[in-house]
């Protein structure tokens, strides 16, 4: 994994909360390799969105401490003027949301939207240009009849139409980083099985660097090749997704892949679950943060935090058992 789109070096995020500090992010360290389709997994409340809006600089205002580096292009985005970093959303990192409502604007068309989406990289371009390329991303992404769609208003569009719409806003920016967090979460599992393929056959035609945040290890699998494994704001395990699920390394990693297999769609289960709670984040336990509900605990692994070590060249794991 050489030159890296990203290096995320030791970041912590801690926000103010009416039960004191809440260590969403600790200590993560990853890197972003170039082209590579990443996905990002955990369960509820590990700190998956708050990496994404920490990597846009979204920031909320409770923020309490922010420490670390992530690295692009040899400037640290954590310490660059607002400005700057604003400048960067939608023209080198894009984000494709759960619900595109929270992107997508409710009073204008789409085309007047997606004509916008390309103006920060395209100021000088004509709007019958940019109308154009909207067309044609829109029927790359299966928008049937797209000229005409263009003066639809995103309420006319249904729920997986919309999630297309998005896609195509976030391609039509032509970012090296594309972000999206939960992208077929609200929708019904064919439509996210096409978006899935989808954004599968996008990601191969286009090349950029892709981040897919999902609580979801079956999406993931089916998507990415790489994955990191969070847990309450720690990276667990990192490495090449096939590898990781012929071999997990973390018992956290064990625990997610034996939900993944015991989940049968045909007889209609939810996700299995692993036993016990996520620990509460504003009352961070010594040691491994997974040791509460680790099958494999000693009474060491309650004395310090595992160092994530390498296992082979791009194999990362955080468990002093291993
Ligand atoms: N602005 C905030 N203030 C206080 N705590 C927050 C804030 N945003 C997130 N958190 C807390 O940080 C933790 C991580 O939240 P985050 O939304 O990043 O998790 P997630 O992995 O994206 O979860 P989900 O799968 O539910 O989307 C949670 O415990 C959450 O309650
Ligand atoms: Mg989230």
């Amino acid at each position: 994994m050489n030159d890296p789109l990203l290096q995320i070096r030791d970041l912590s995020v801690h926000f103010r909360t009416g039960n004191g500090t809440a260590e969403v992010l600790r200590h993560v360290s990853l890197d972003l390799a170039r082209g590579r389709l990443v996905g990002v997994v955990g369960e509820s409340g590990s700190g998956k969105s708050t990496l994404a809006a920490t990597l846009l600089r979204l920031l909320p205002p409770n923020l309490a401490r922010l420490d670390g580096a992530i690295t692009f292009e040899g400037r640290n985005l954590l310490t660059l003027p607002p400005a700057e970093t604003e400048a960067l959303r939608g023209t080198r990192f894009a984000m494709i949301f759960q619900d595109p409502m929270t992107a997508l604007n409710p009073v204008f068309t789409i085309g007047n939207q997606l004509v916008e989406f390309q103006r920060a990289k395209q100021p000088s371009a004509s709007r019958a240009d940019l109308r154009a390329r909207a067309v044609r991303m829109l029927a790359r992404v299966g928008i049937a009849d797209p000229a005409r769609r263009l003066d639809d208003y995103p309420h006319e569009f249904s729920g997986g139409m919309r999630q297309r719409v998005m896609i195509a806003a976030a391609l039509l920016t032509e970012a090296d980083l594309l972000i999206a967090d939960e992208p077929t979460t609200a929708l019904d599992p064919t439509i996210e099985a096409q978006i899935v393929a989808l954004m599968r056959e996008l990601h191969a035609e286009i090349g950029s660097t892709m981040m897919l945040i999902s609580h979801s290890l079956g999406l993931v699998s089916q998507l990415c090749d790489d994955v990191v494994v969070l847990y309450a704001g720690t990276v667990v395990e990192t490495g090449p997704m096939a590898e990781i699920f012929r071999n997990p390394l973390h018992p956290y990693t064990r625990a997610l892949i034996a939900c993944e297999i015991g989940h049968d769609v045909a007889r209609g289960d939810r996700l299995a679950s692993i036993p016990g709670e996520v620990p509460d984040v504003t009352r961070v336990p010594p040691g491994c943060i997974f040791a509460g509900r680790c099958p494999d605990v000693v009474p060491a692994c309650r004395e310090a935090v595992p160092e994530l070590r390498a296992f082979g060249p791009d194999r990362r794991a955080a468990c002093s058992r291993l």
